[in-house]
């Protein structure tokens, strides 16, 4: 356990993974089950944090104790509930999959299958990318904004072009695939920083990886 060098700190962590409607029974999501983003929020809240959890379809985890969760479900959603915690936060982890894109019409009825006709493709838009607007437009003068990416090949490089282009602080980047991170309780990660630095963080609890988040977090704030 770490000493409380979080209290009197506001930190938002978002978690889970975005739905993005098509009609009211469907939606394109992804497998994030949200487990980092709550050991993100119980070890902040551990060290005195006080901590606004931006939980994105998350039903099966049980809300942590002492912080506040916002429940949310499309990445517009998660958008608006992100910056609105933000504007007094010292730090904003970026922990949730956000879908990077939303089907551009969403049908009020159940879109139906008709008998001798293909199905009509489905159009994509892009949705606001959360992590870079936040970072570009910070709410608070040396507020600490931290990303996450998950990466299948060339990790490390793709991690840093994507901390360059996200303007974040720091950028936790895992390696995933068909075993790996999703589910799981454990994880396996480097963390980069935006003055050059790499924390390799040897396979563990995603309480251990949370607890070096912060370390590095707090070695940022003012
Ligand atoms: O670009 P990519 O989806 O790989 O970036 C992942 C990081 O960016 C995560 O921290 C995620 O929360 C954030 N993100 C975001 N808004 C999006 C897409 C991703 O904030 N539309």
């Amino acid at each position: 356990v770490r000493e409380p060098d979080l209290a009197g700190r506001h930190v938002v962590v978002s978690a889970g993974g975005t739905r993005e409607p098509l009609d009211p029974v469907r939606f394109l999501g992804n497998r994030s089950s949200g487990k980092q983003g709550y050991a993100l929020a119980r070890t902040a809240a551990a060290r005195g944090a006080r901590v606004t959890l931006v939980a994105a379809n998350t039903t099966g985890l049980p809300d942590p104790a002492g912080v506040d969760v916002v429940p949310v479900g499309t990445a517009v959603q998660l958008r608006e509930a992100v910056l609105k915690a933000a504007a007094d936060a010292d730090a904003v982890v970026m922990a949730a999959a956000v879908a990077d894109f939303r089907p551009a019409v969403y049908a009020t009825g159940k879109i139906k299958k008709k008998d001798g006709q293909e199905p009509e493709p489905i159009v994509l838009v892009r949705n606001p990318d959360i992590l870079a607007e936040i970072s570009a437009d910070r709410a608070r003068p040396g507020q600490v904004i931290v990303g996450f990416a998950a990466e299948t090949d060339d990790v490390l490089a793709n991690g840093r072009a994507k901390l360059a282009r996200k303007g974040c602080d720091l950028l936790v980047v895992n390696e995933v695939g068909e075993r790996k991170t999703f589910g799981s309780e454990e994880n396996e990660a480097v963390v980069l920083g935006a003055d050059g630095s790499e924390t390799p963080v040897p396979h563990g609890p995603k309480e251990a990886l949370a607890d070096i988040v912060w370390d590095l977090a707090a070695a940022r704030l003012g």
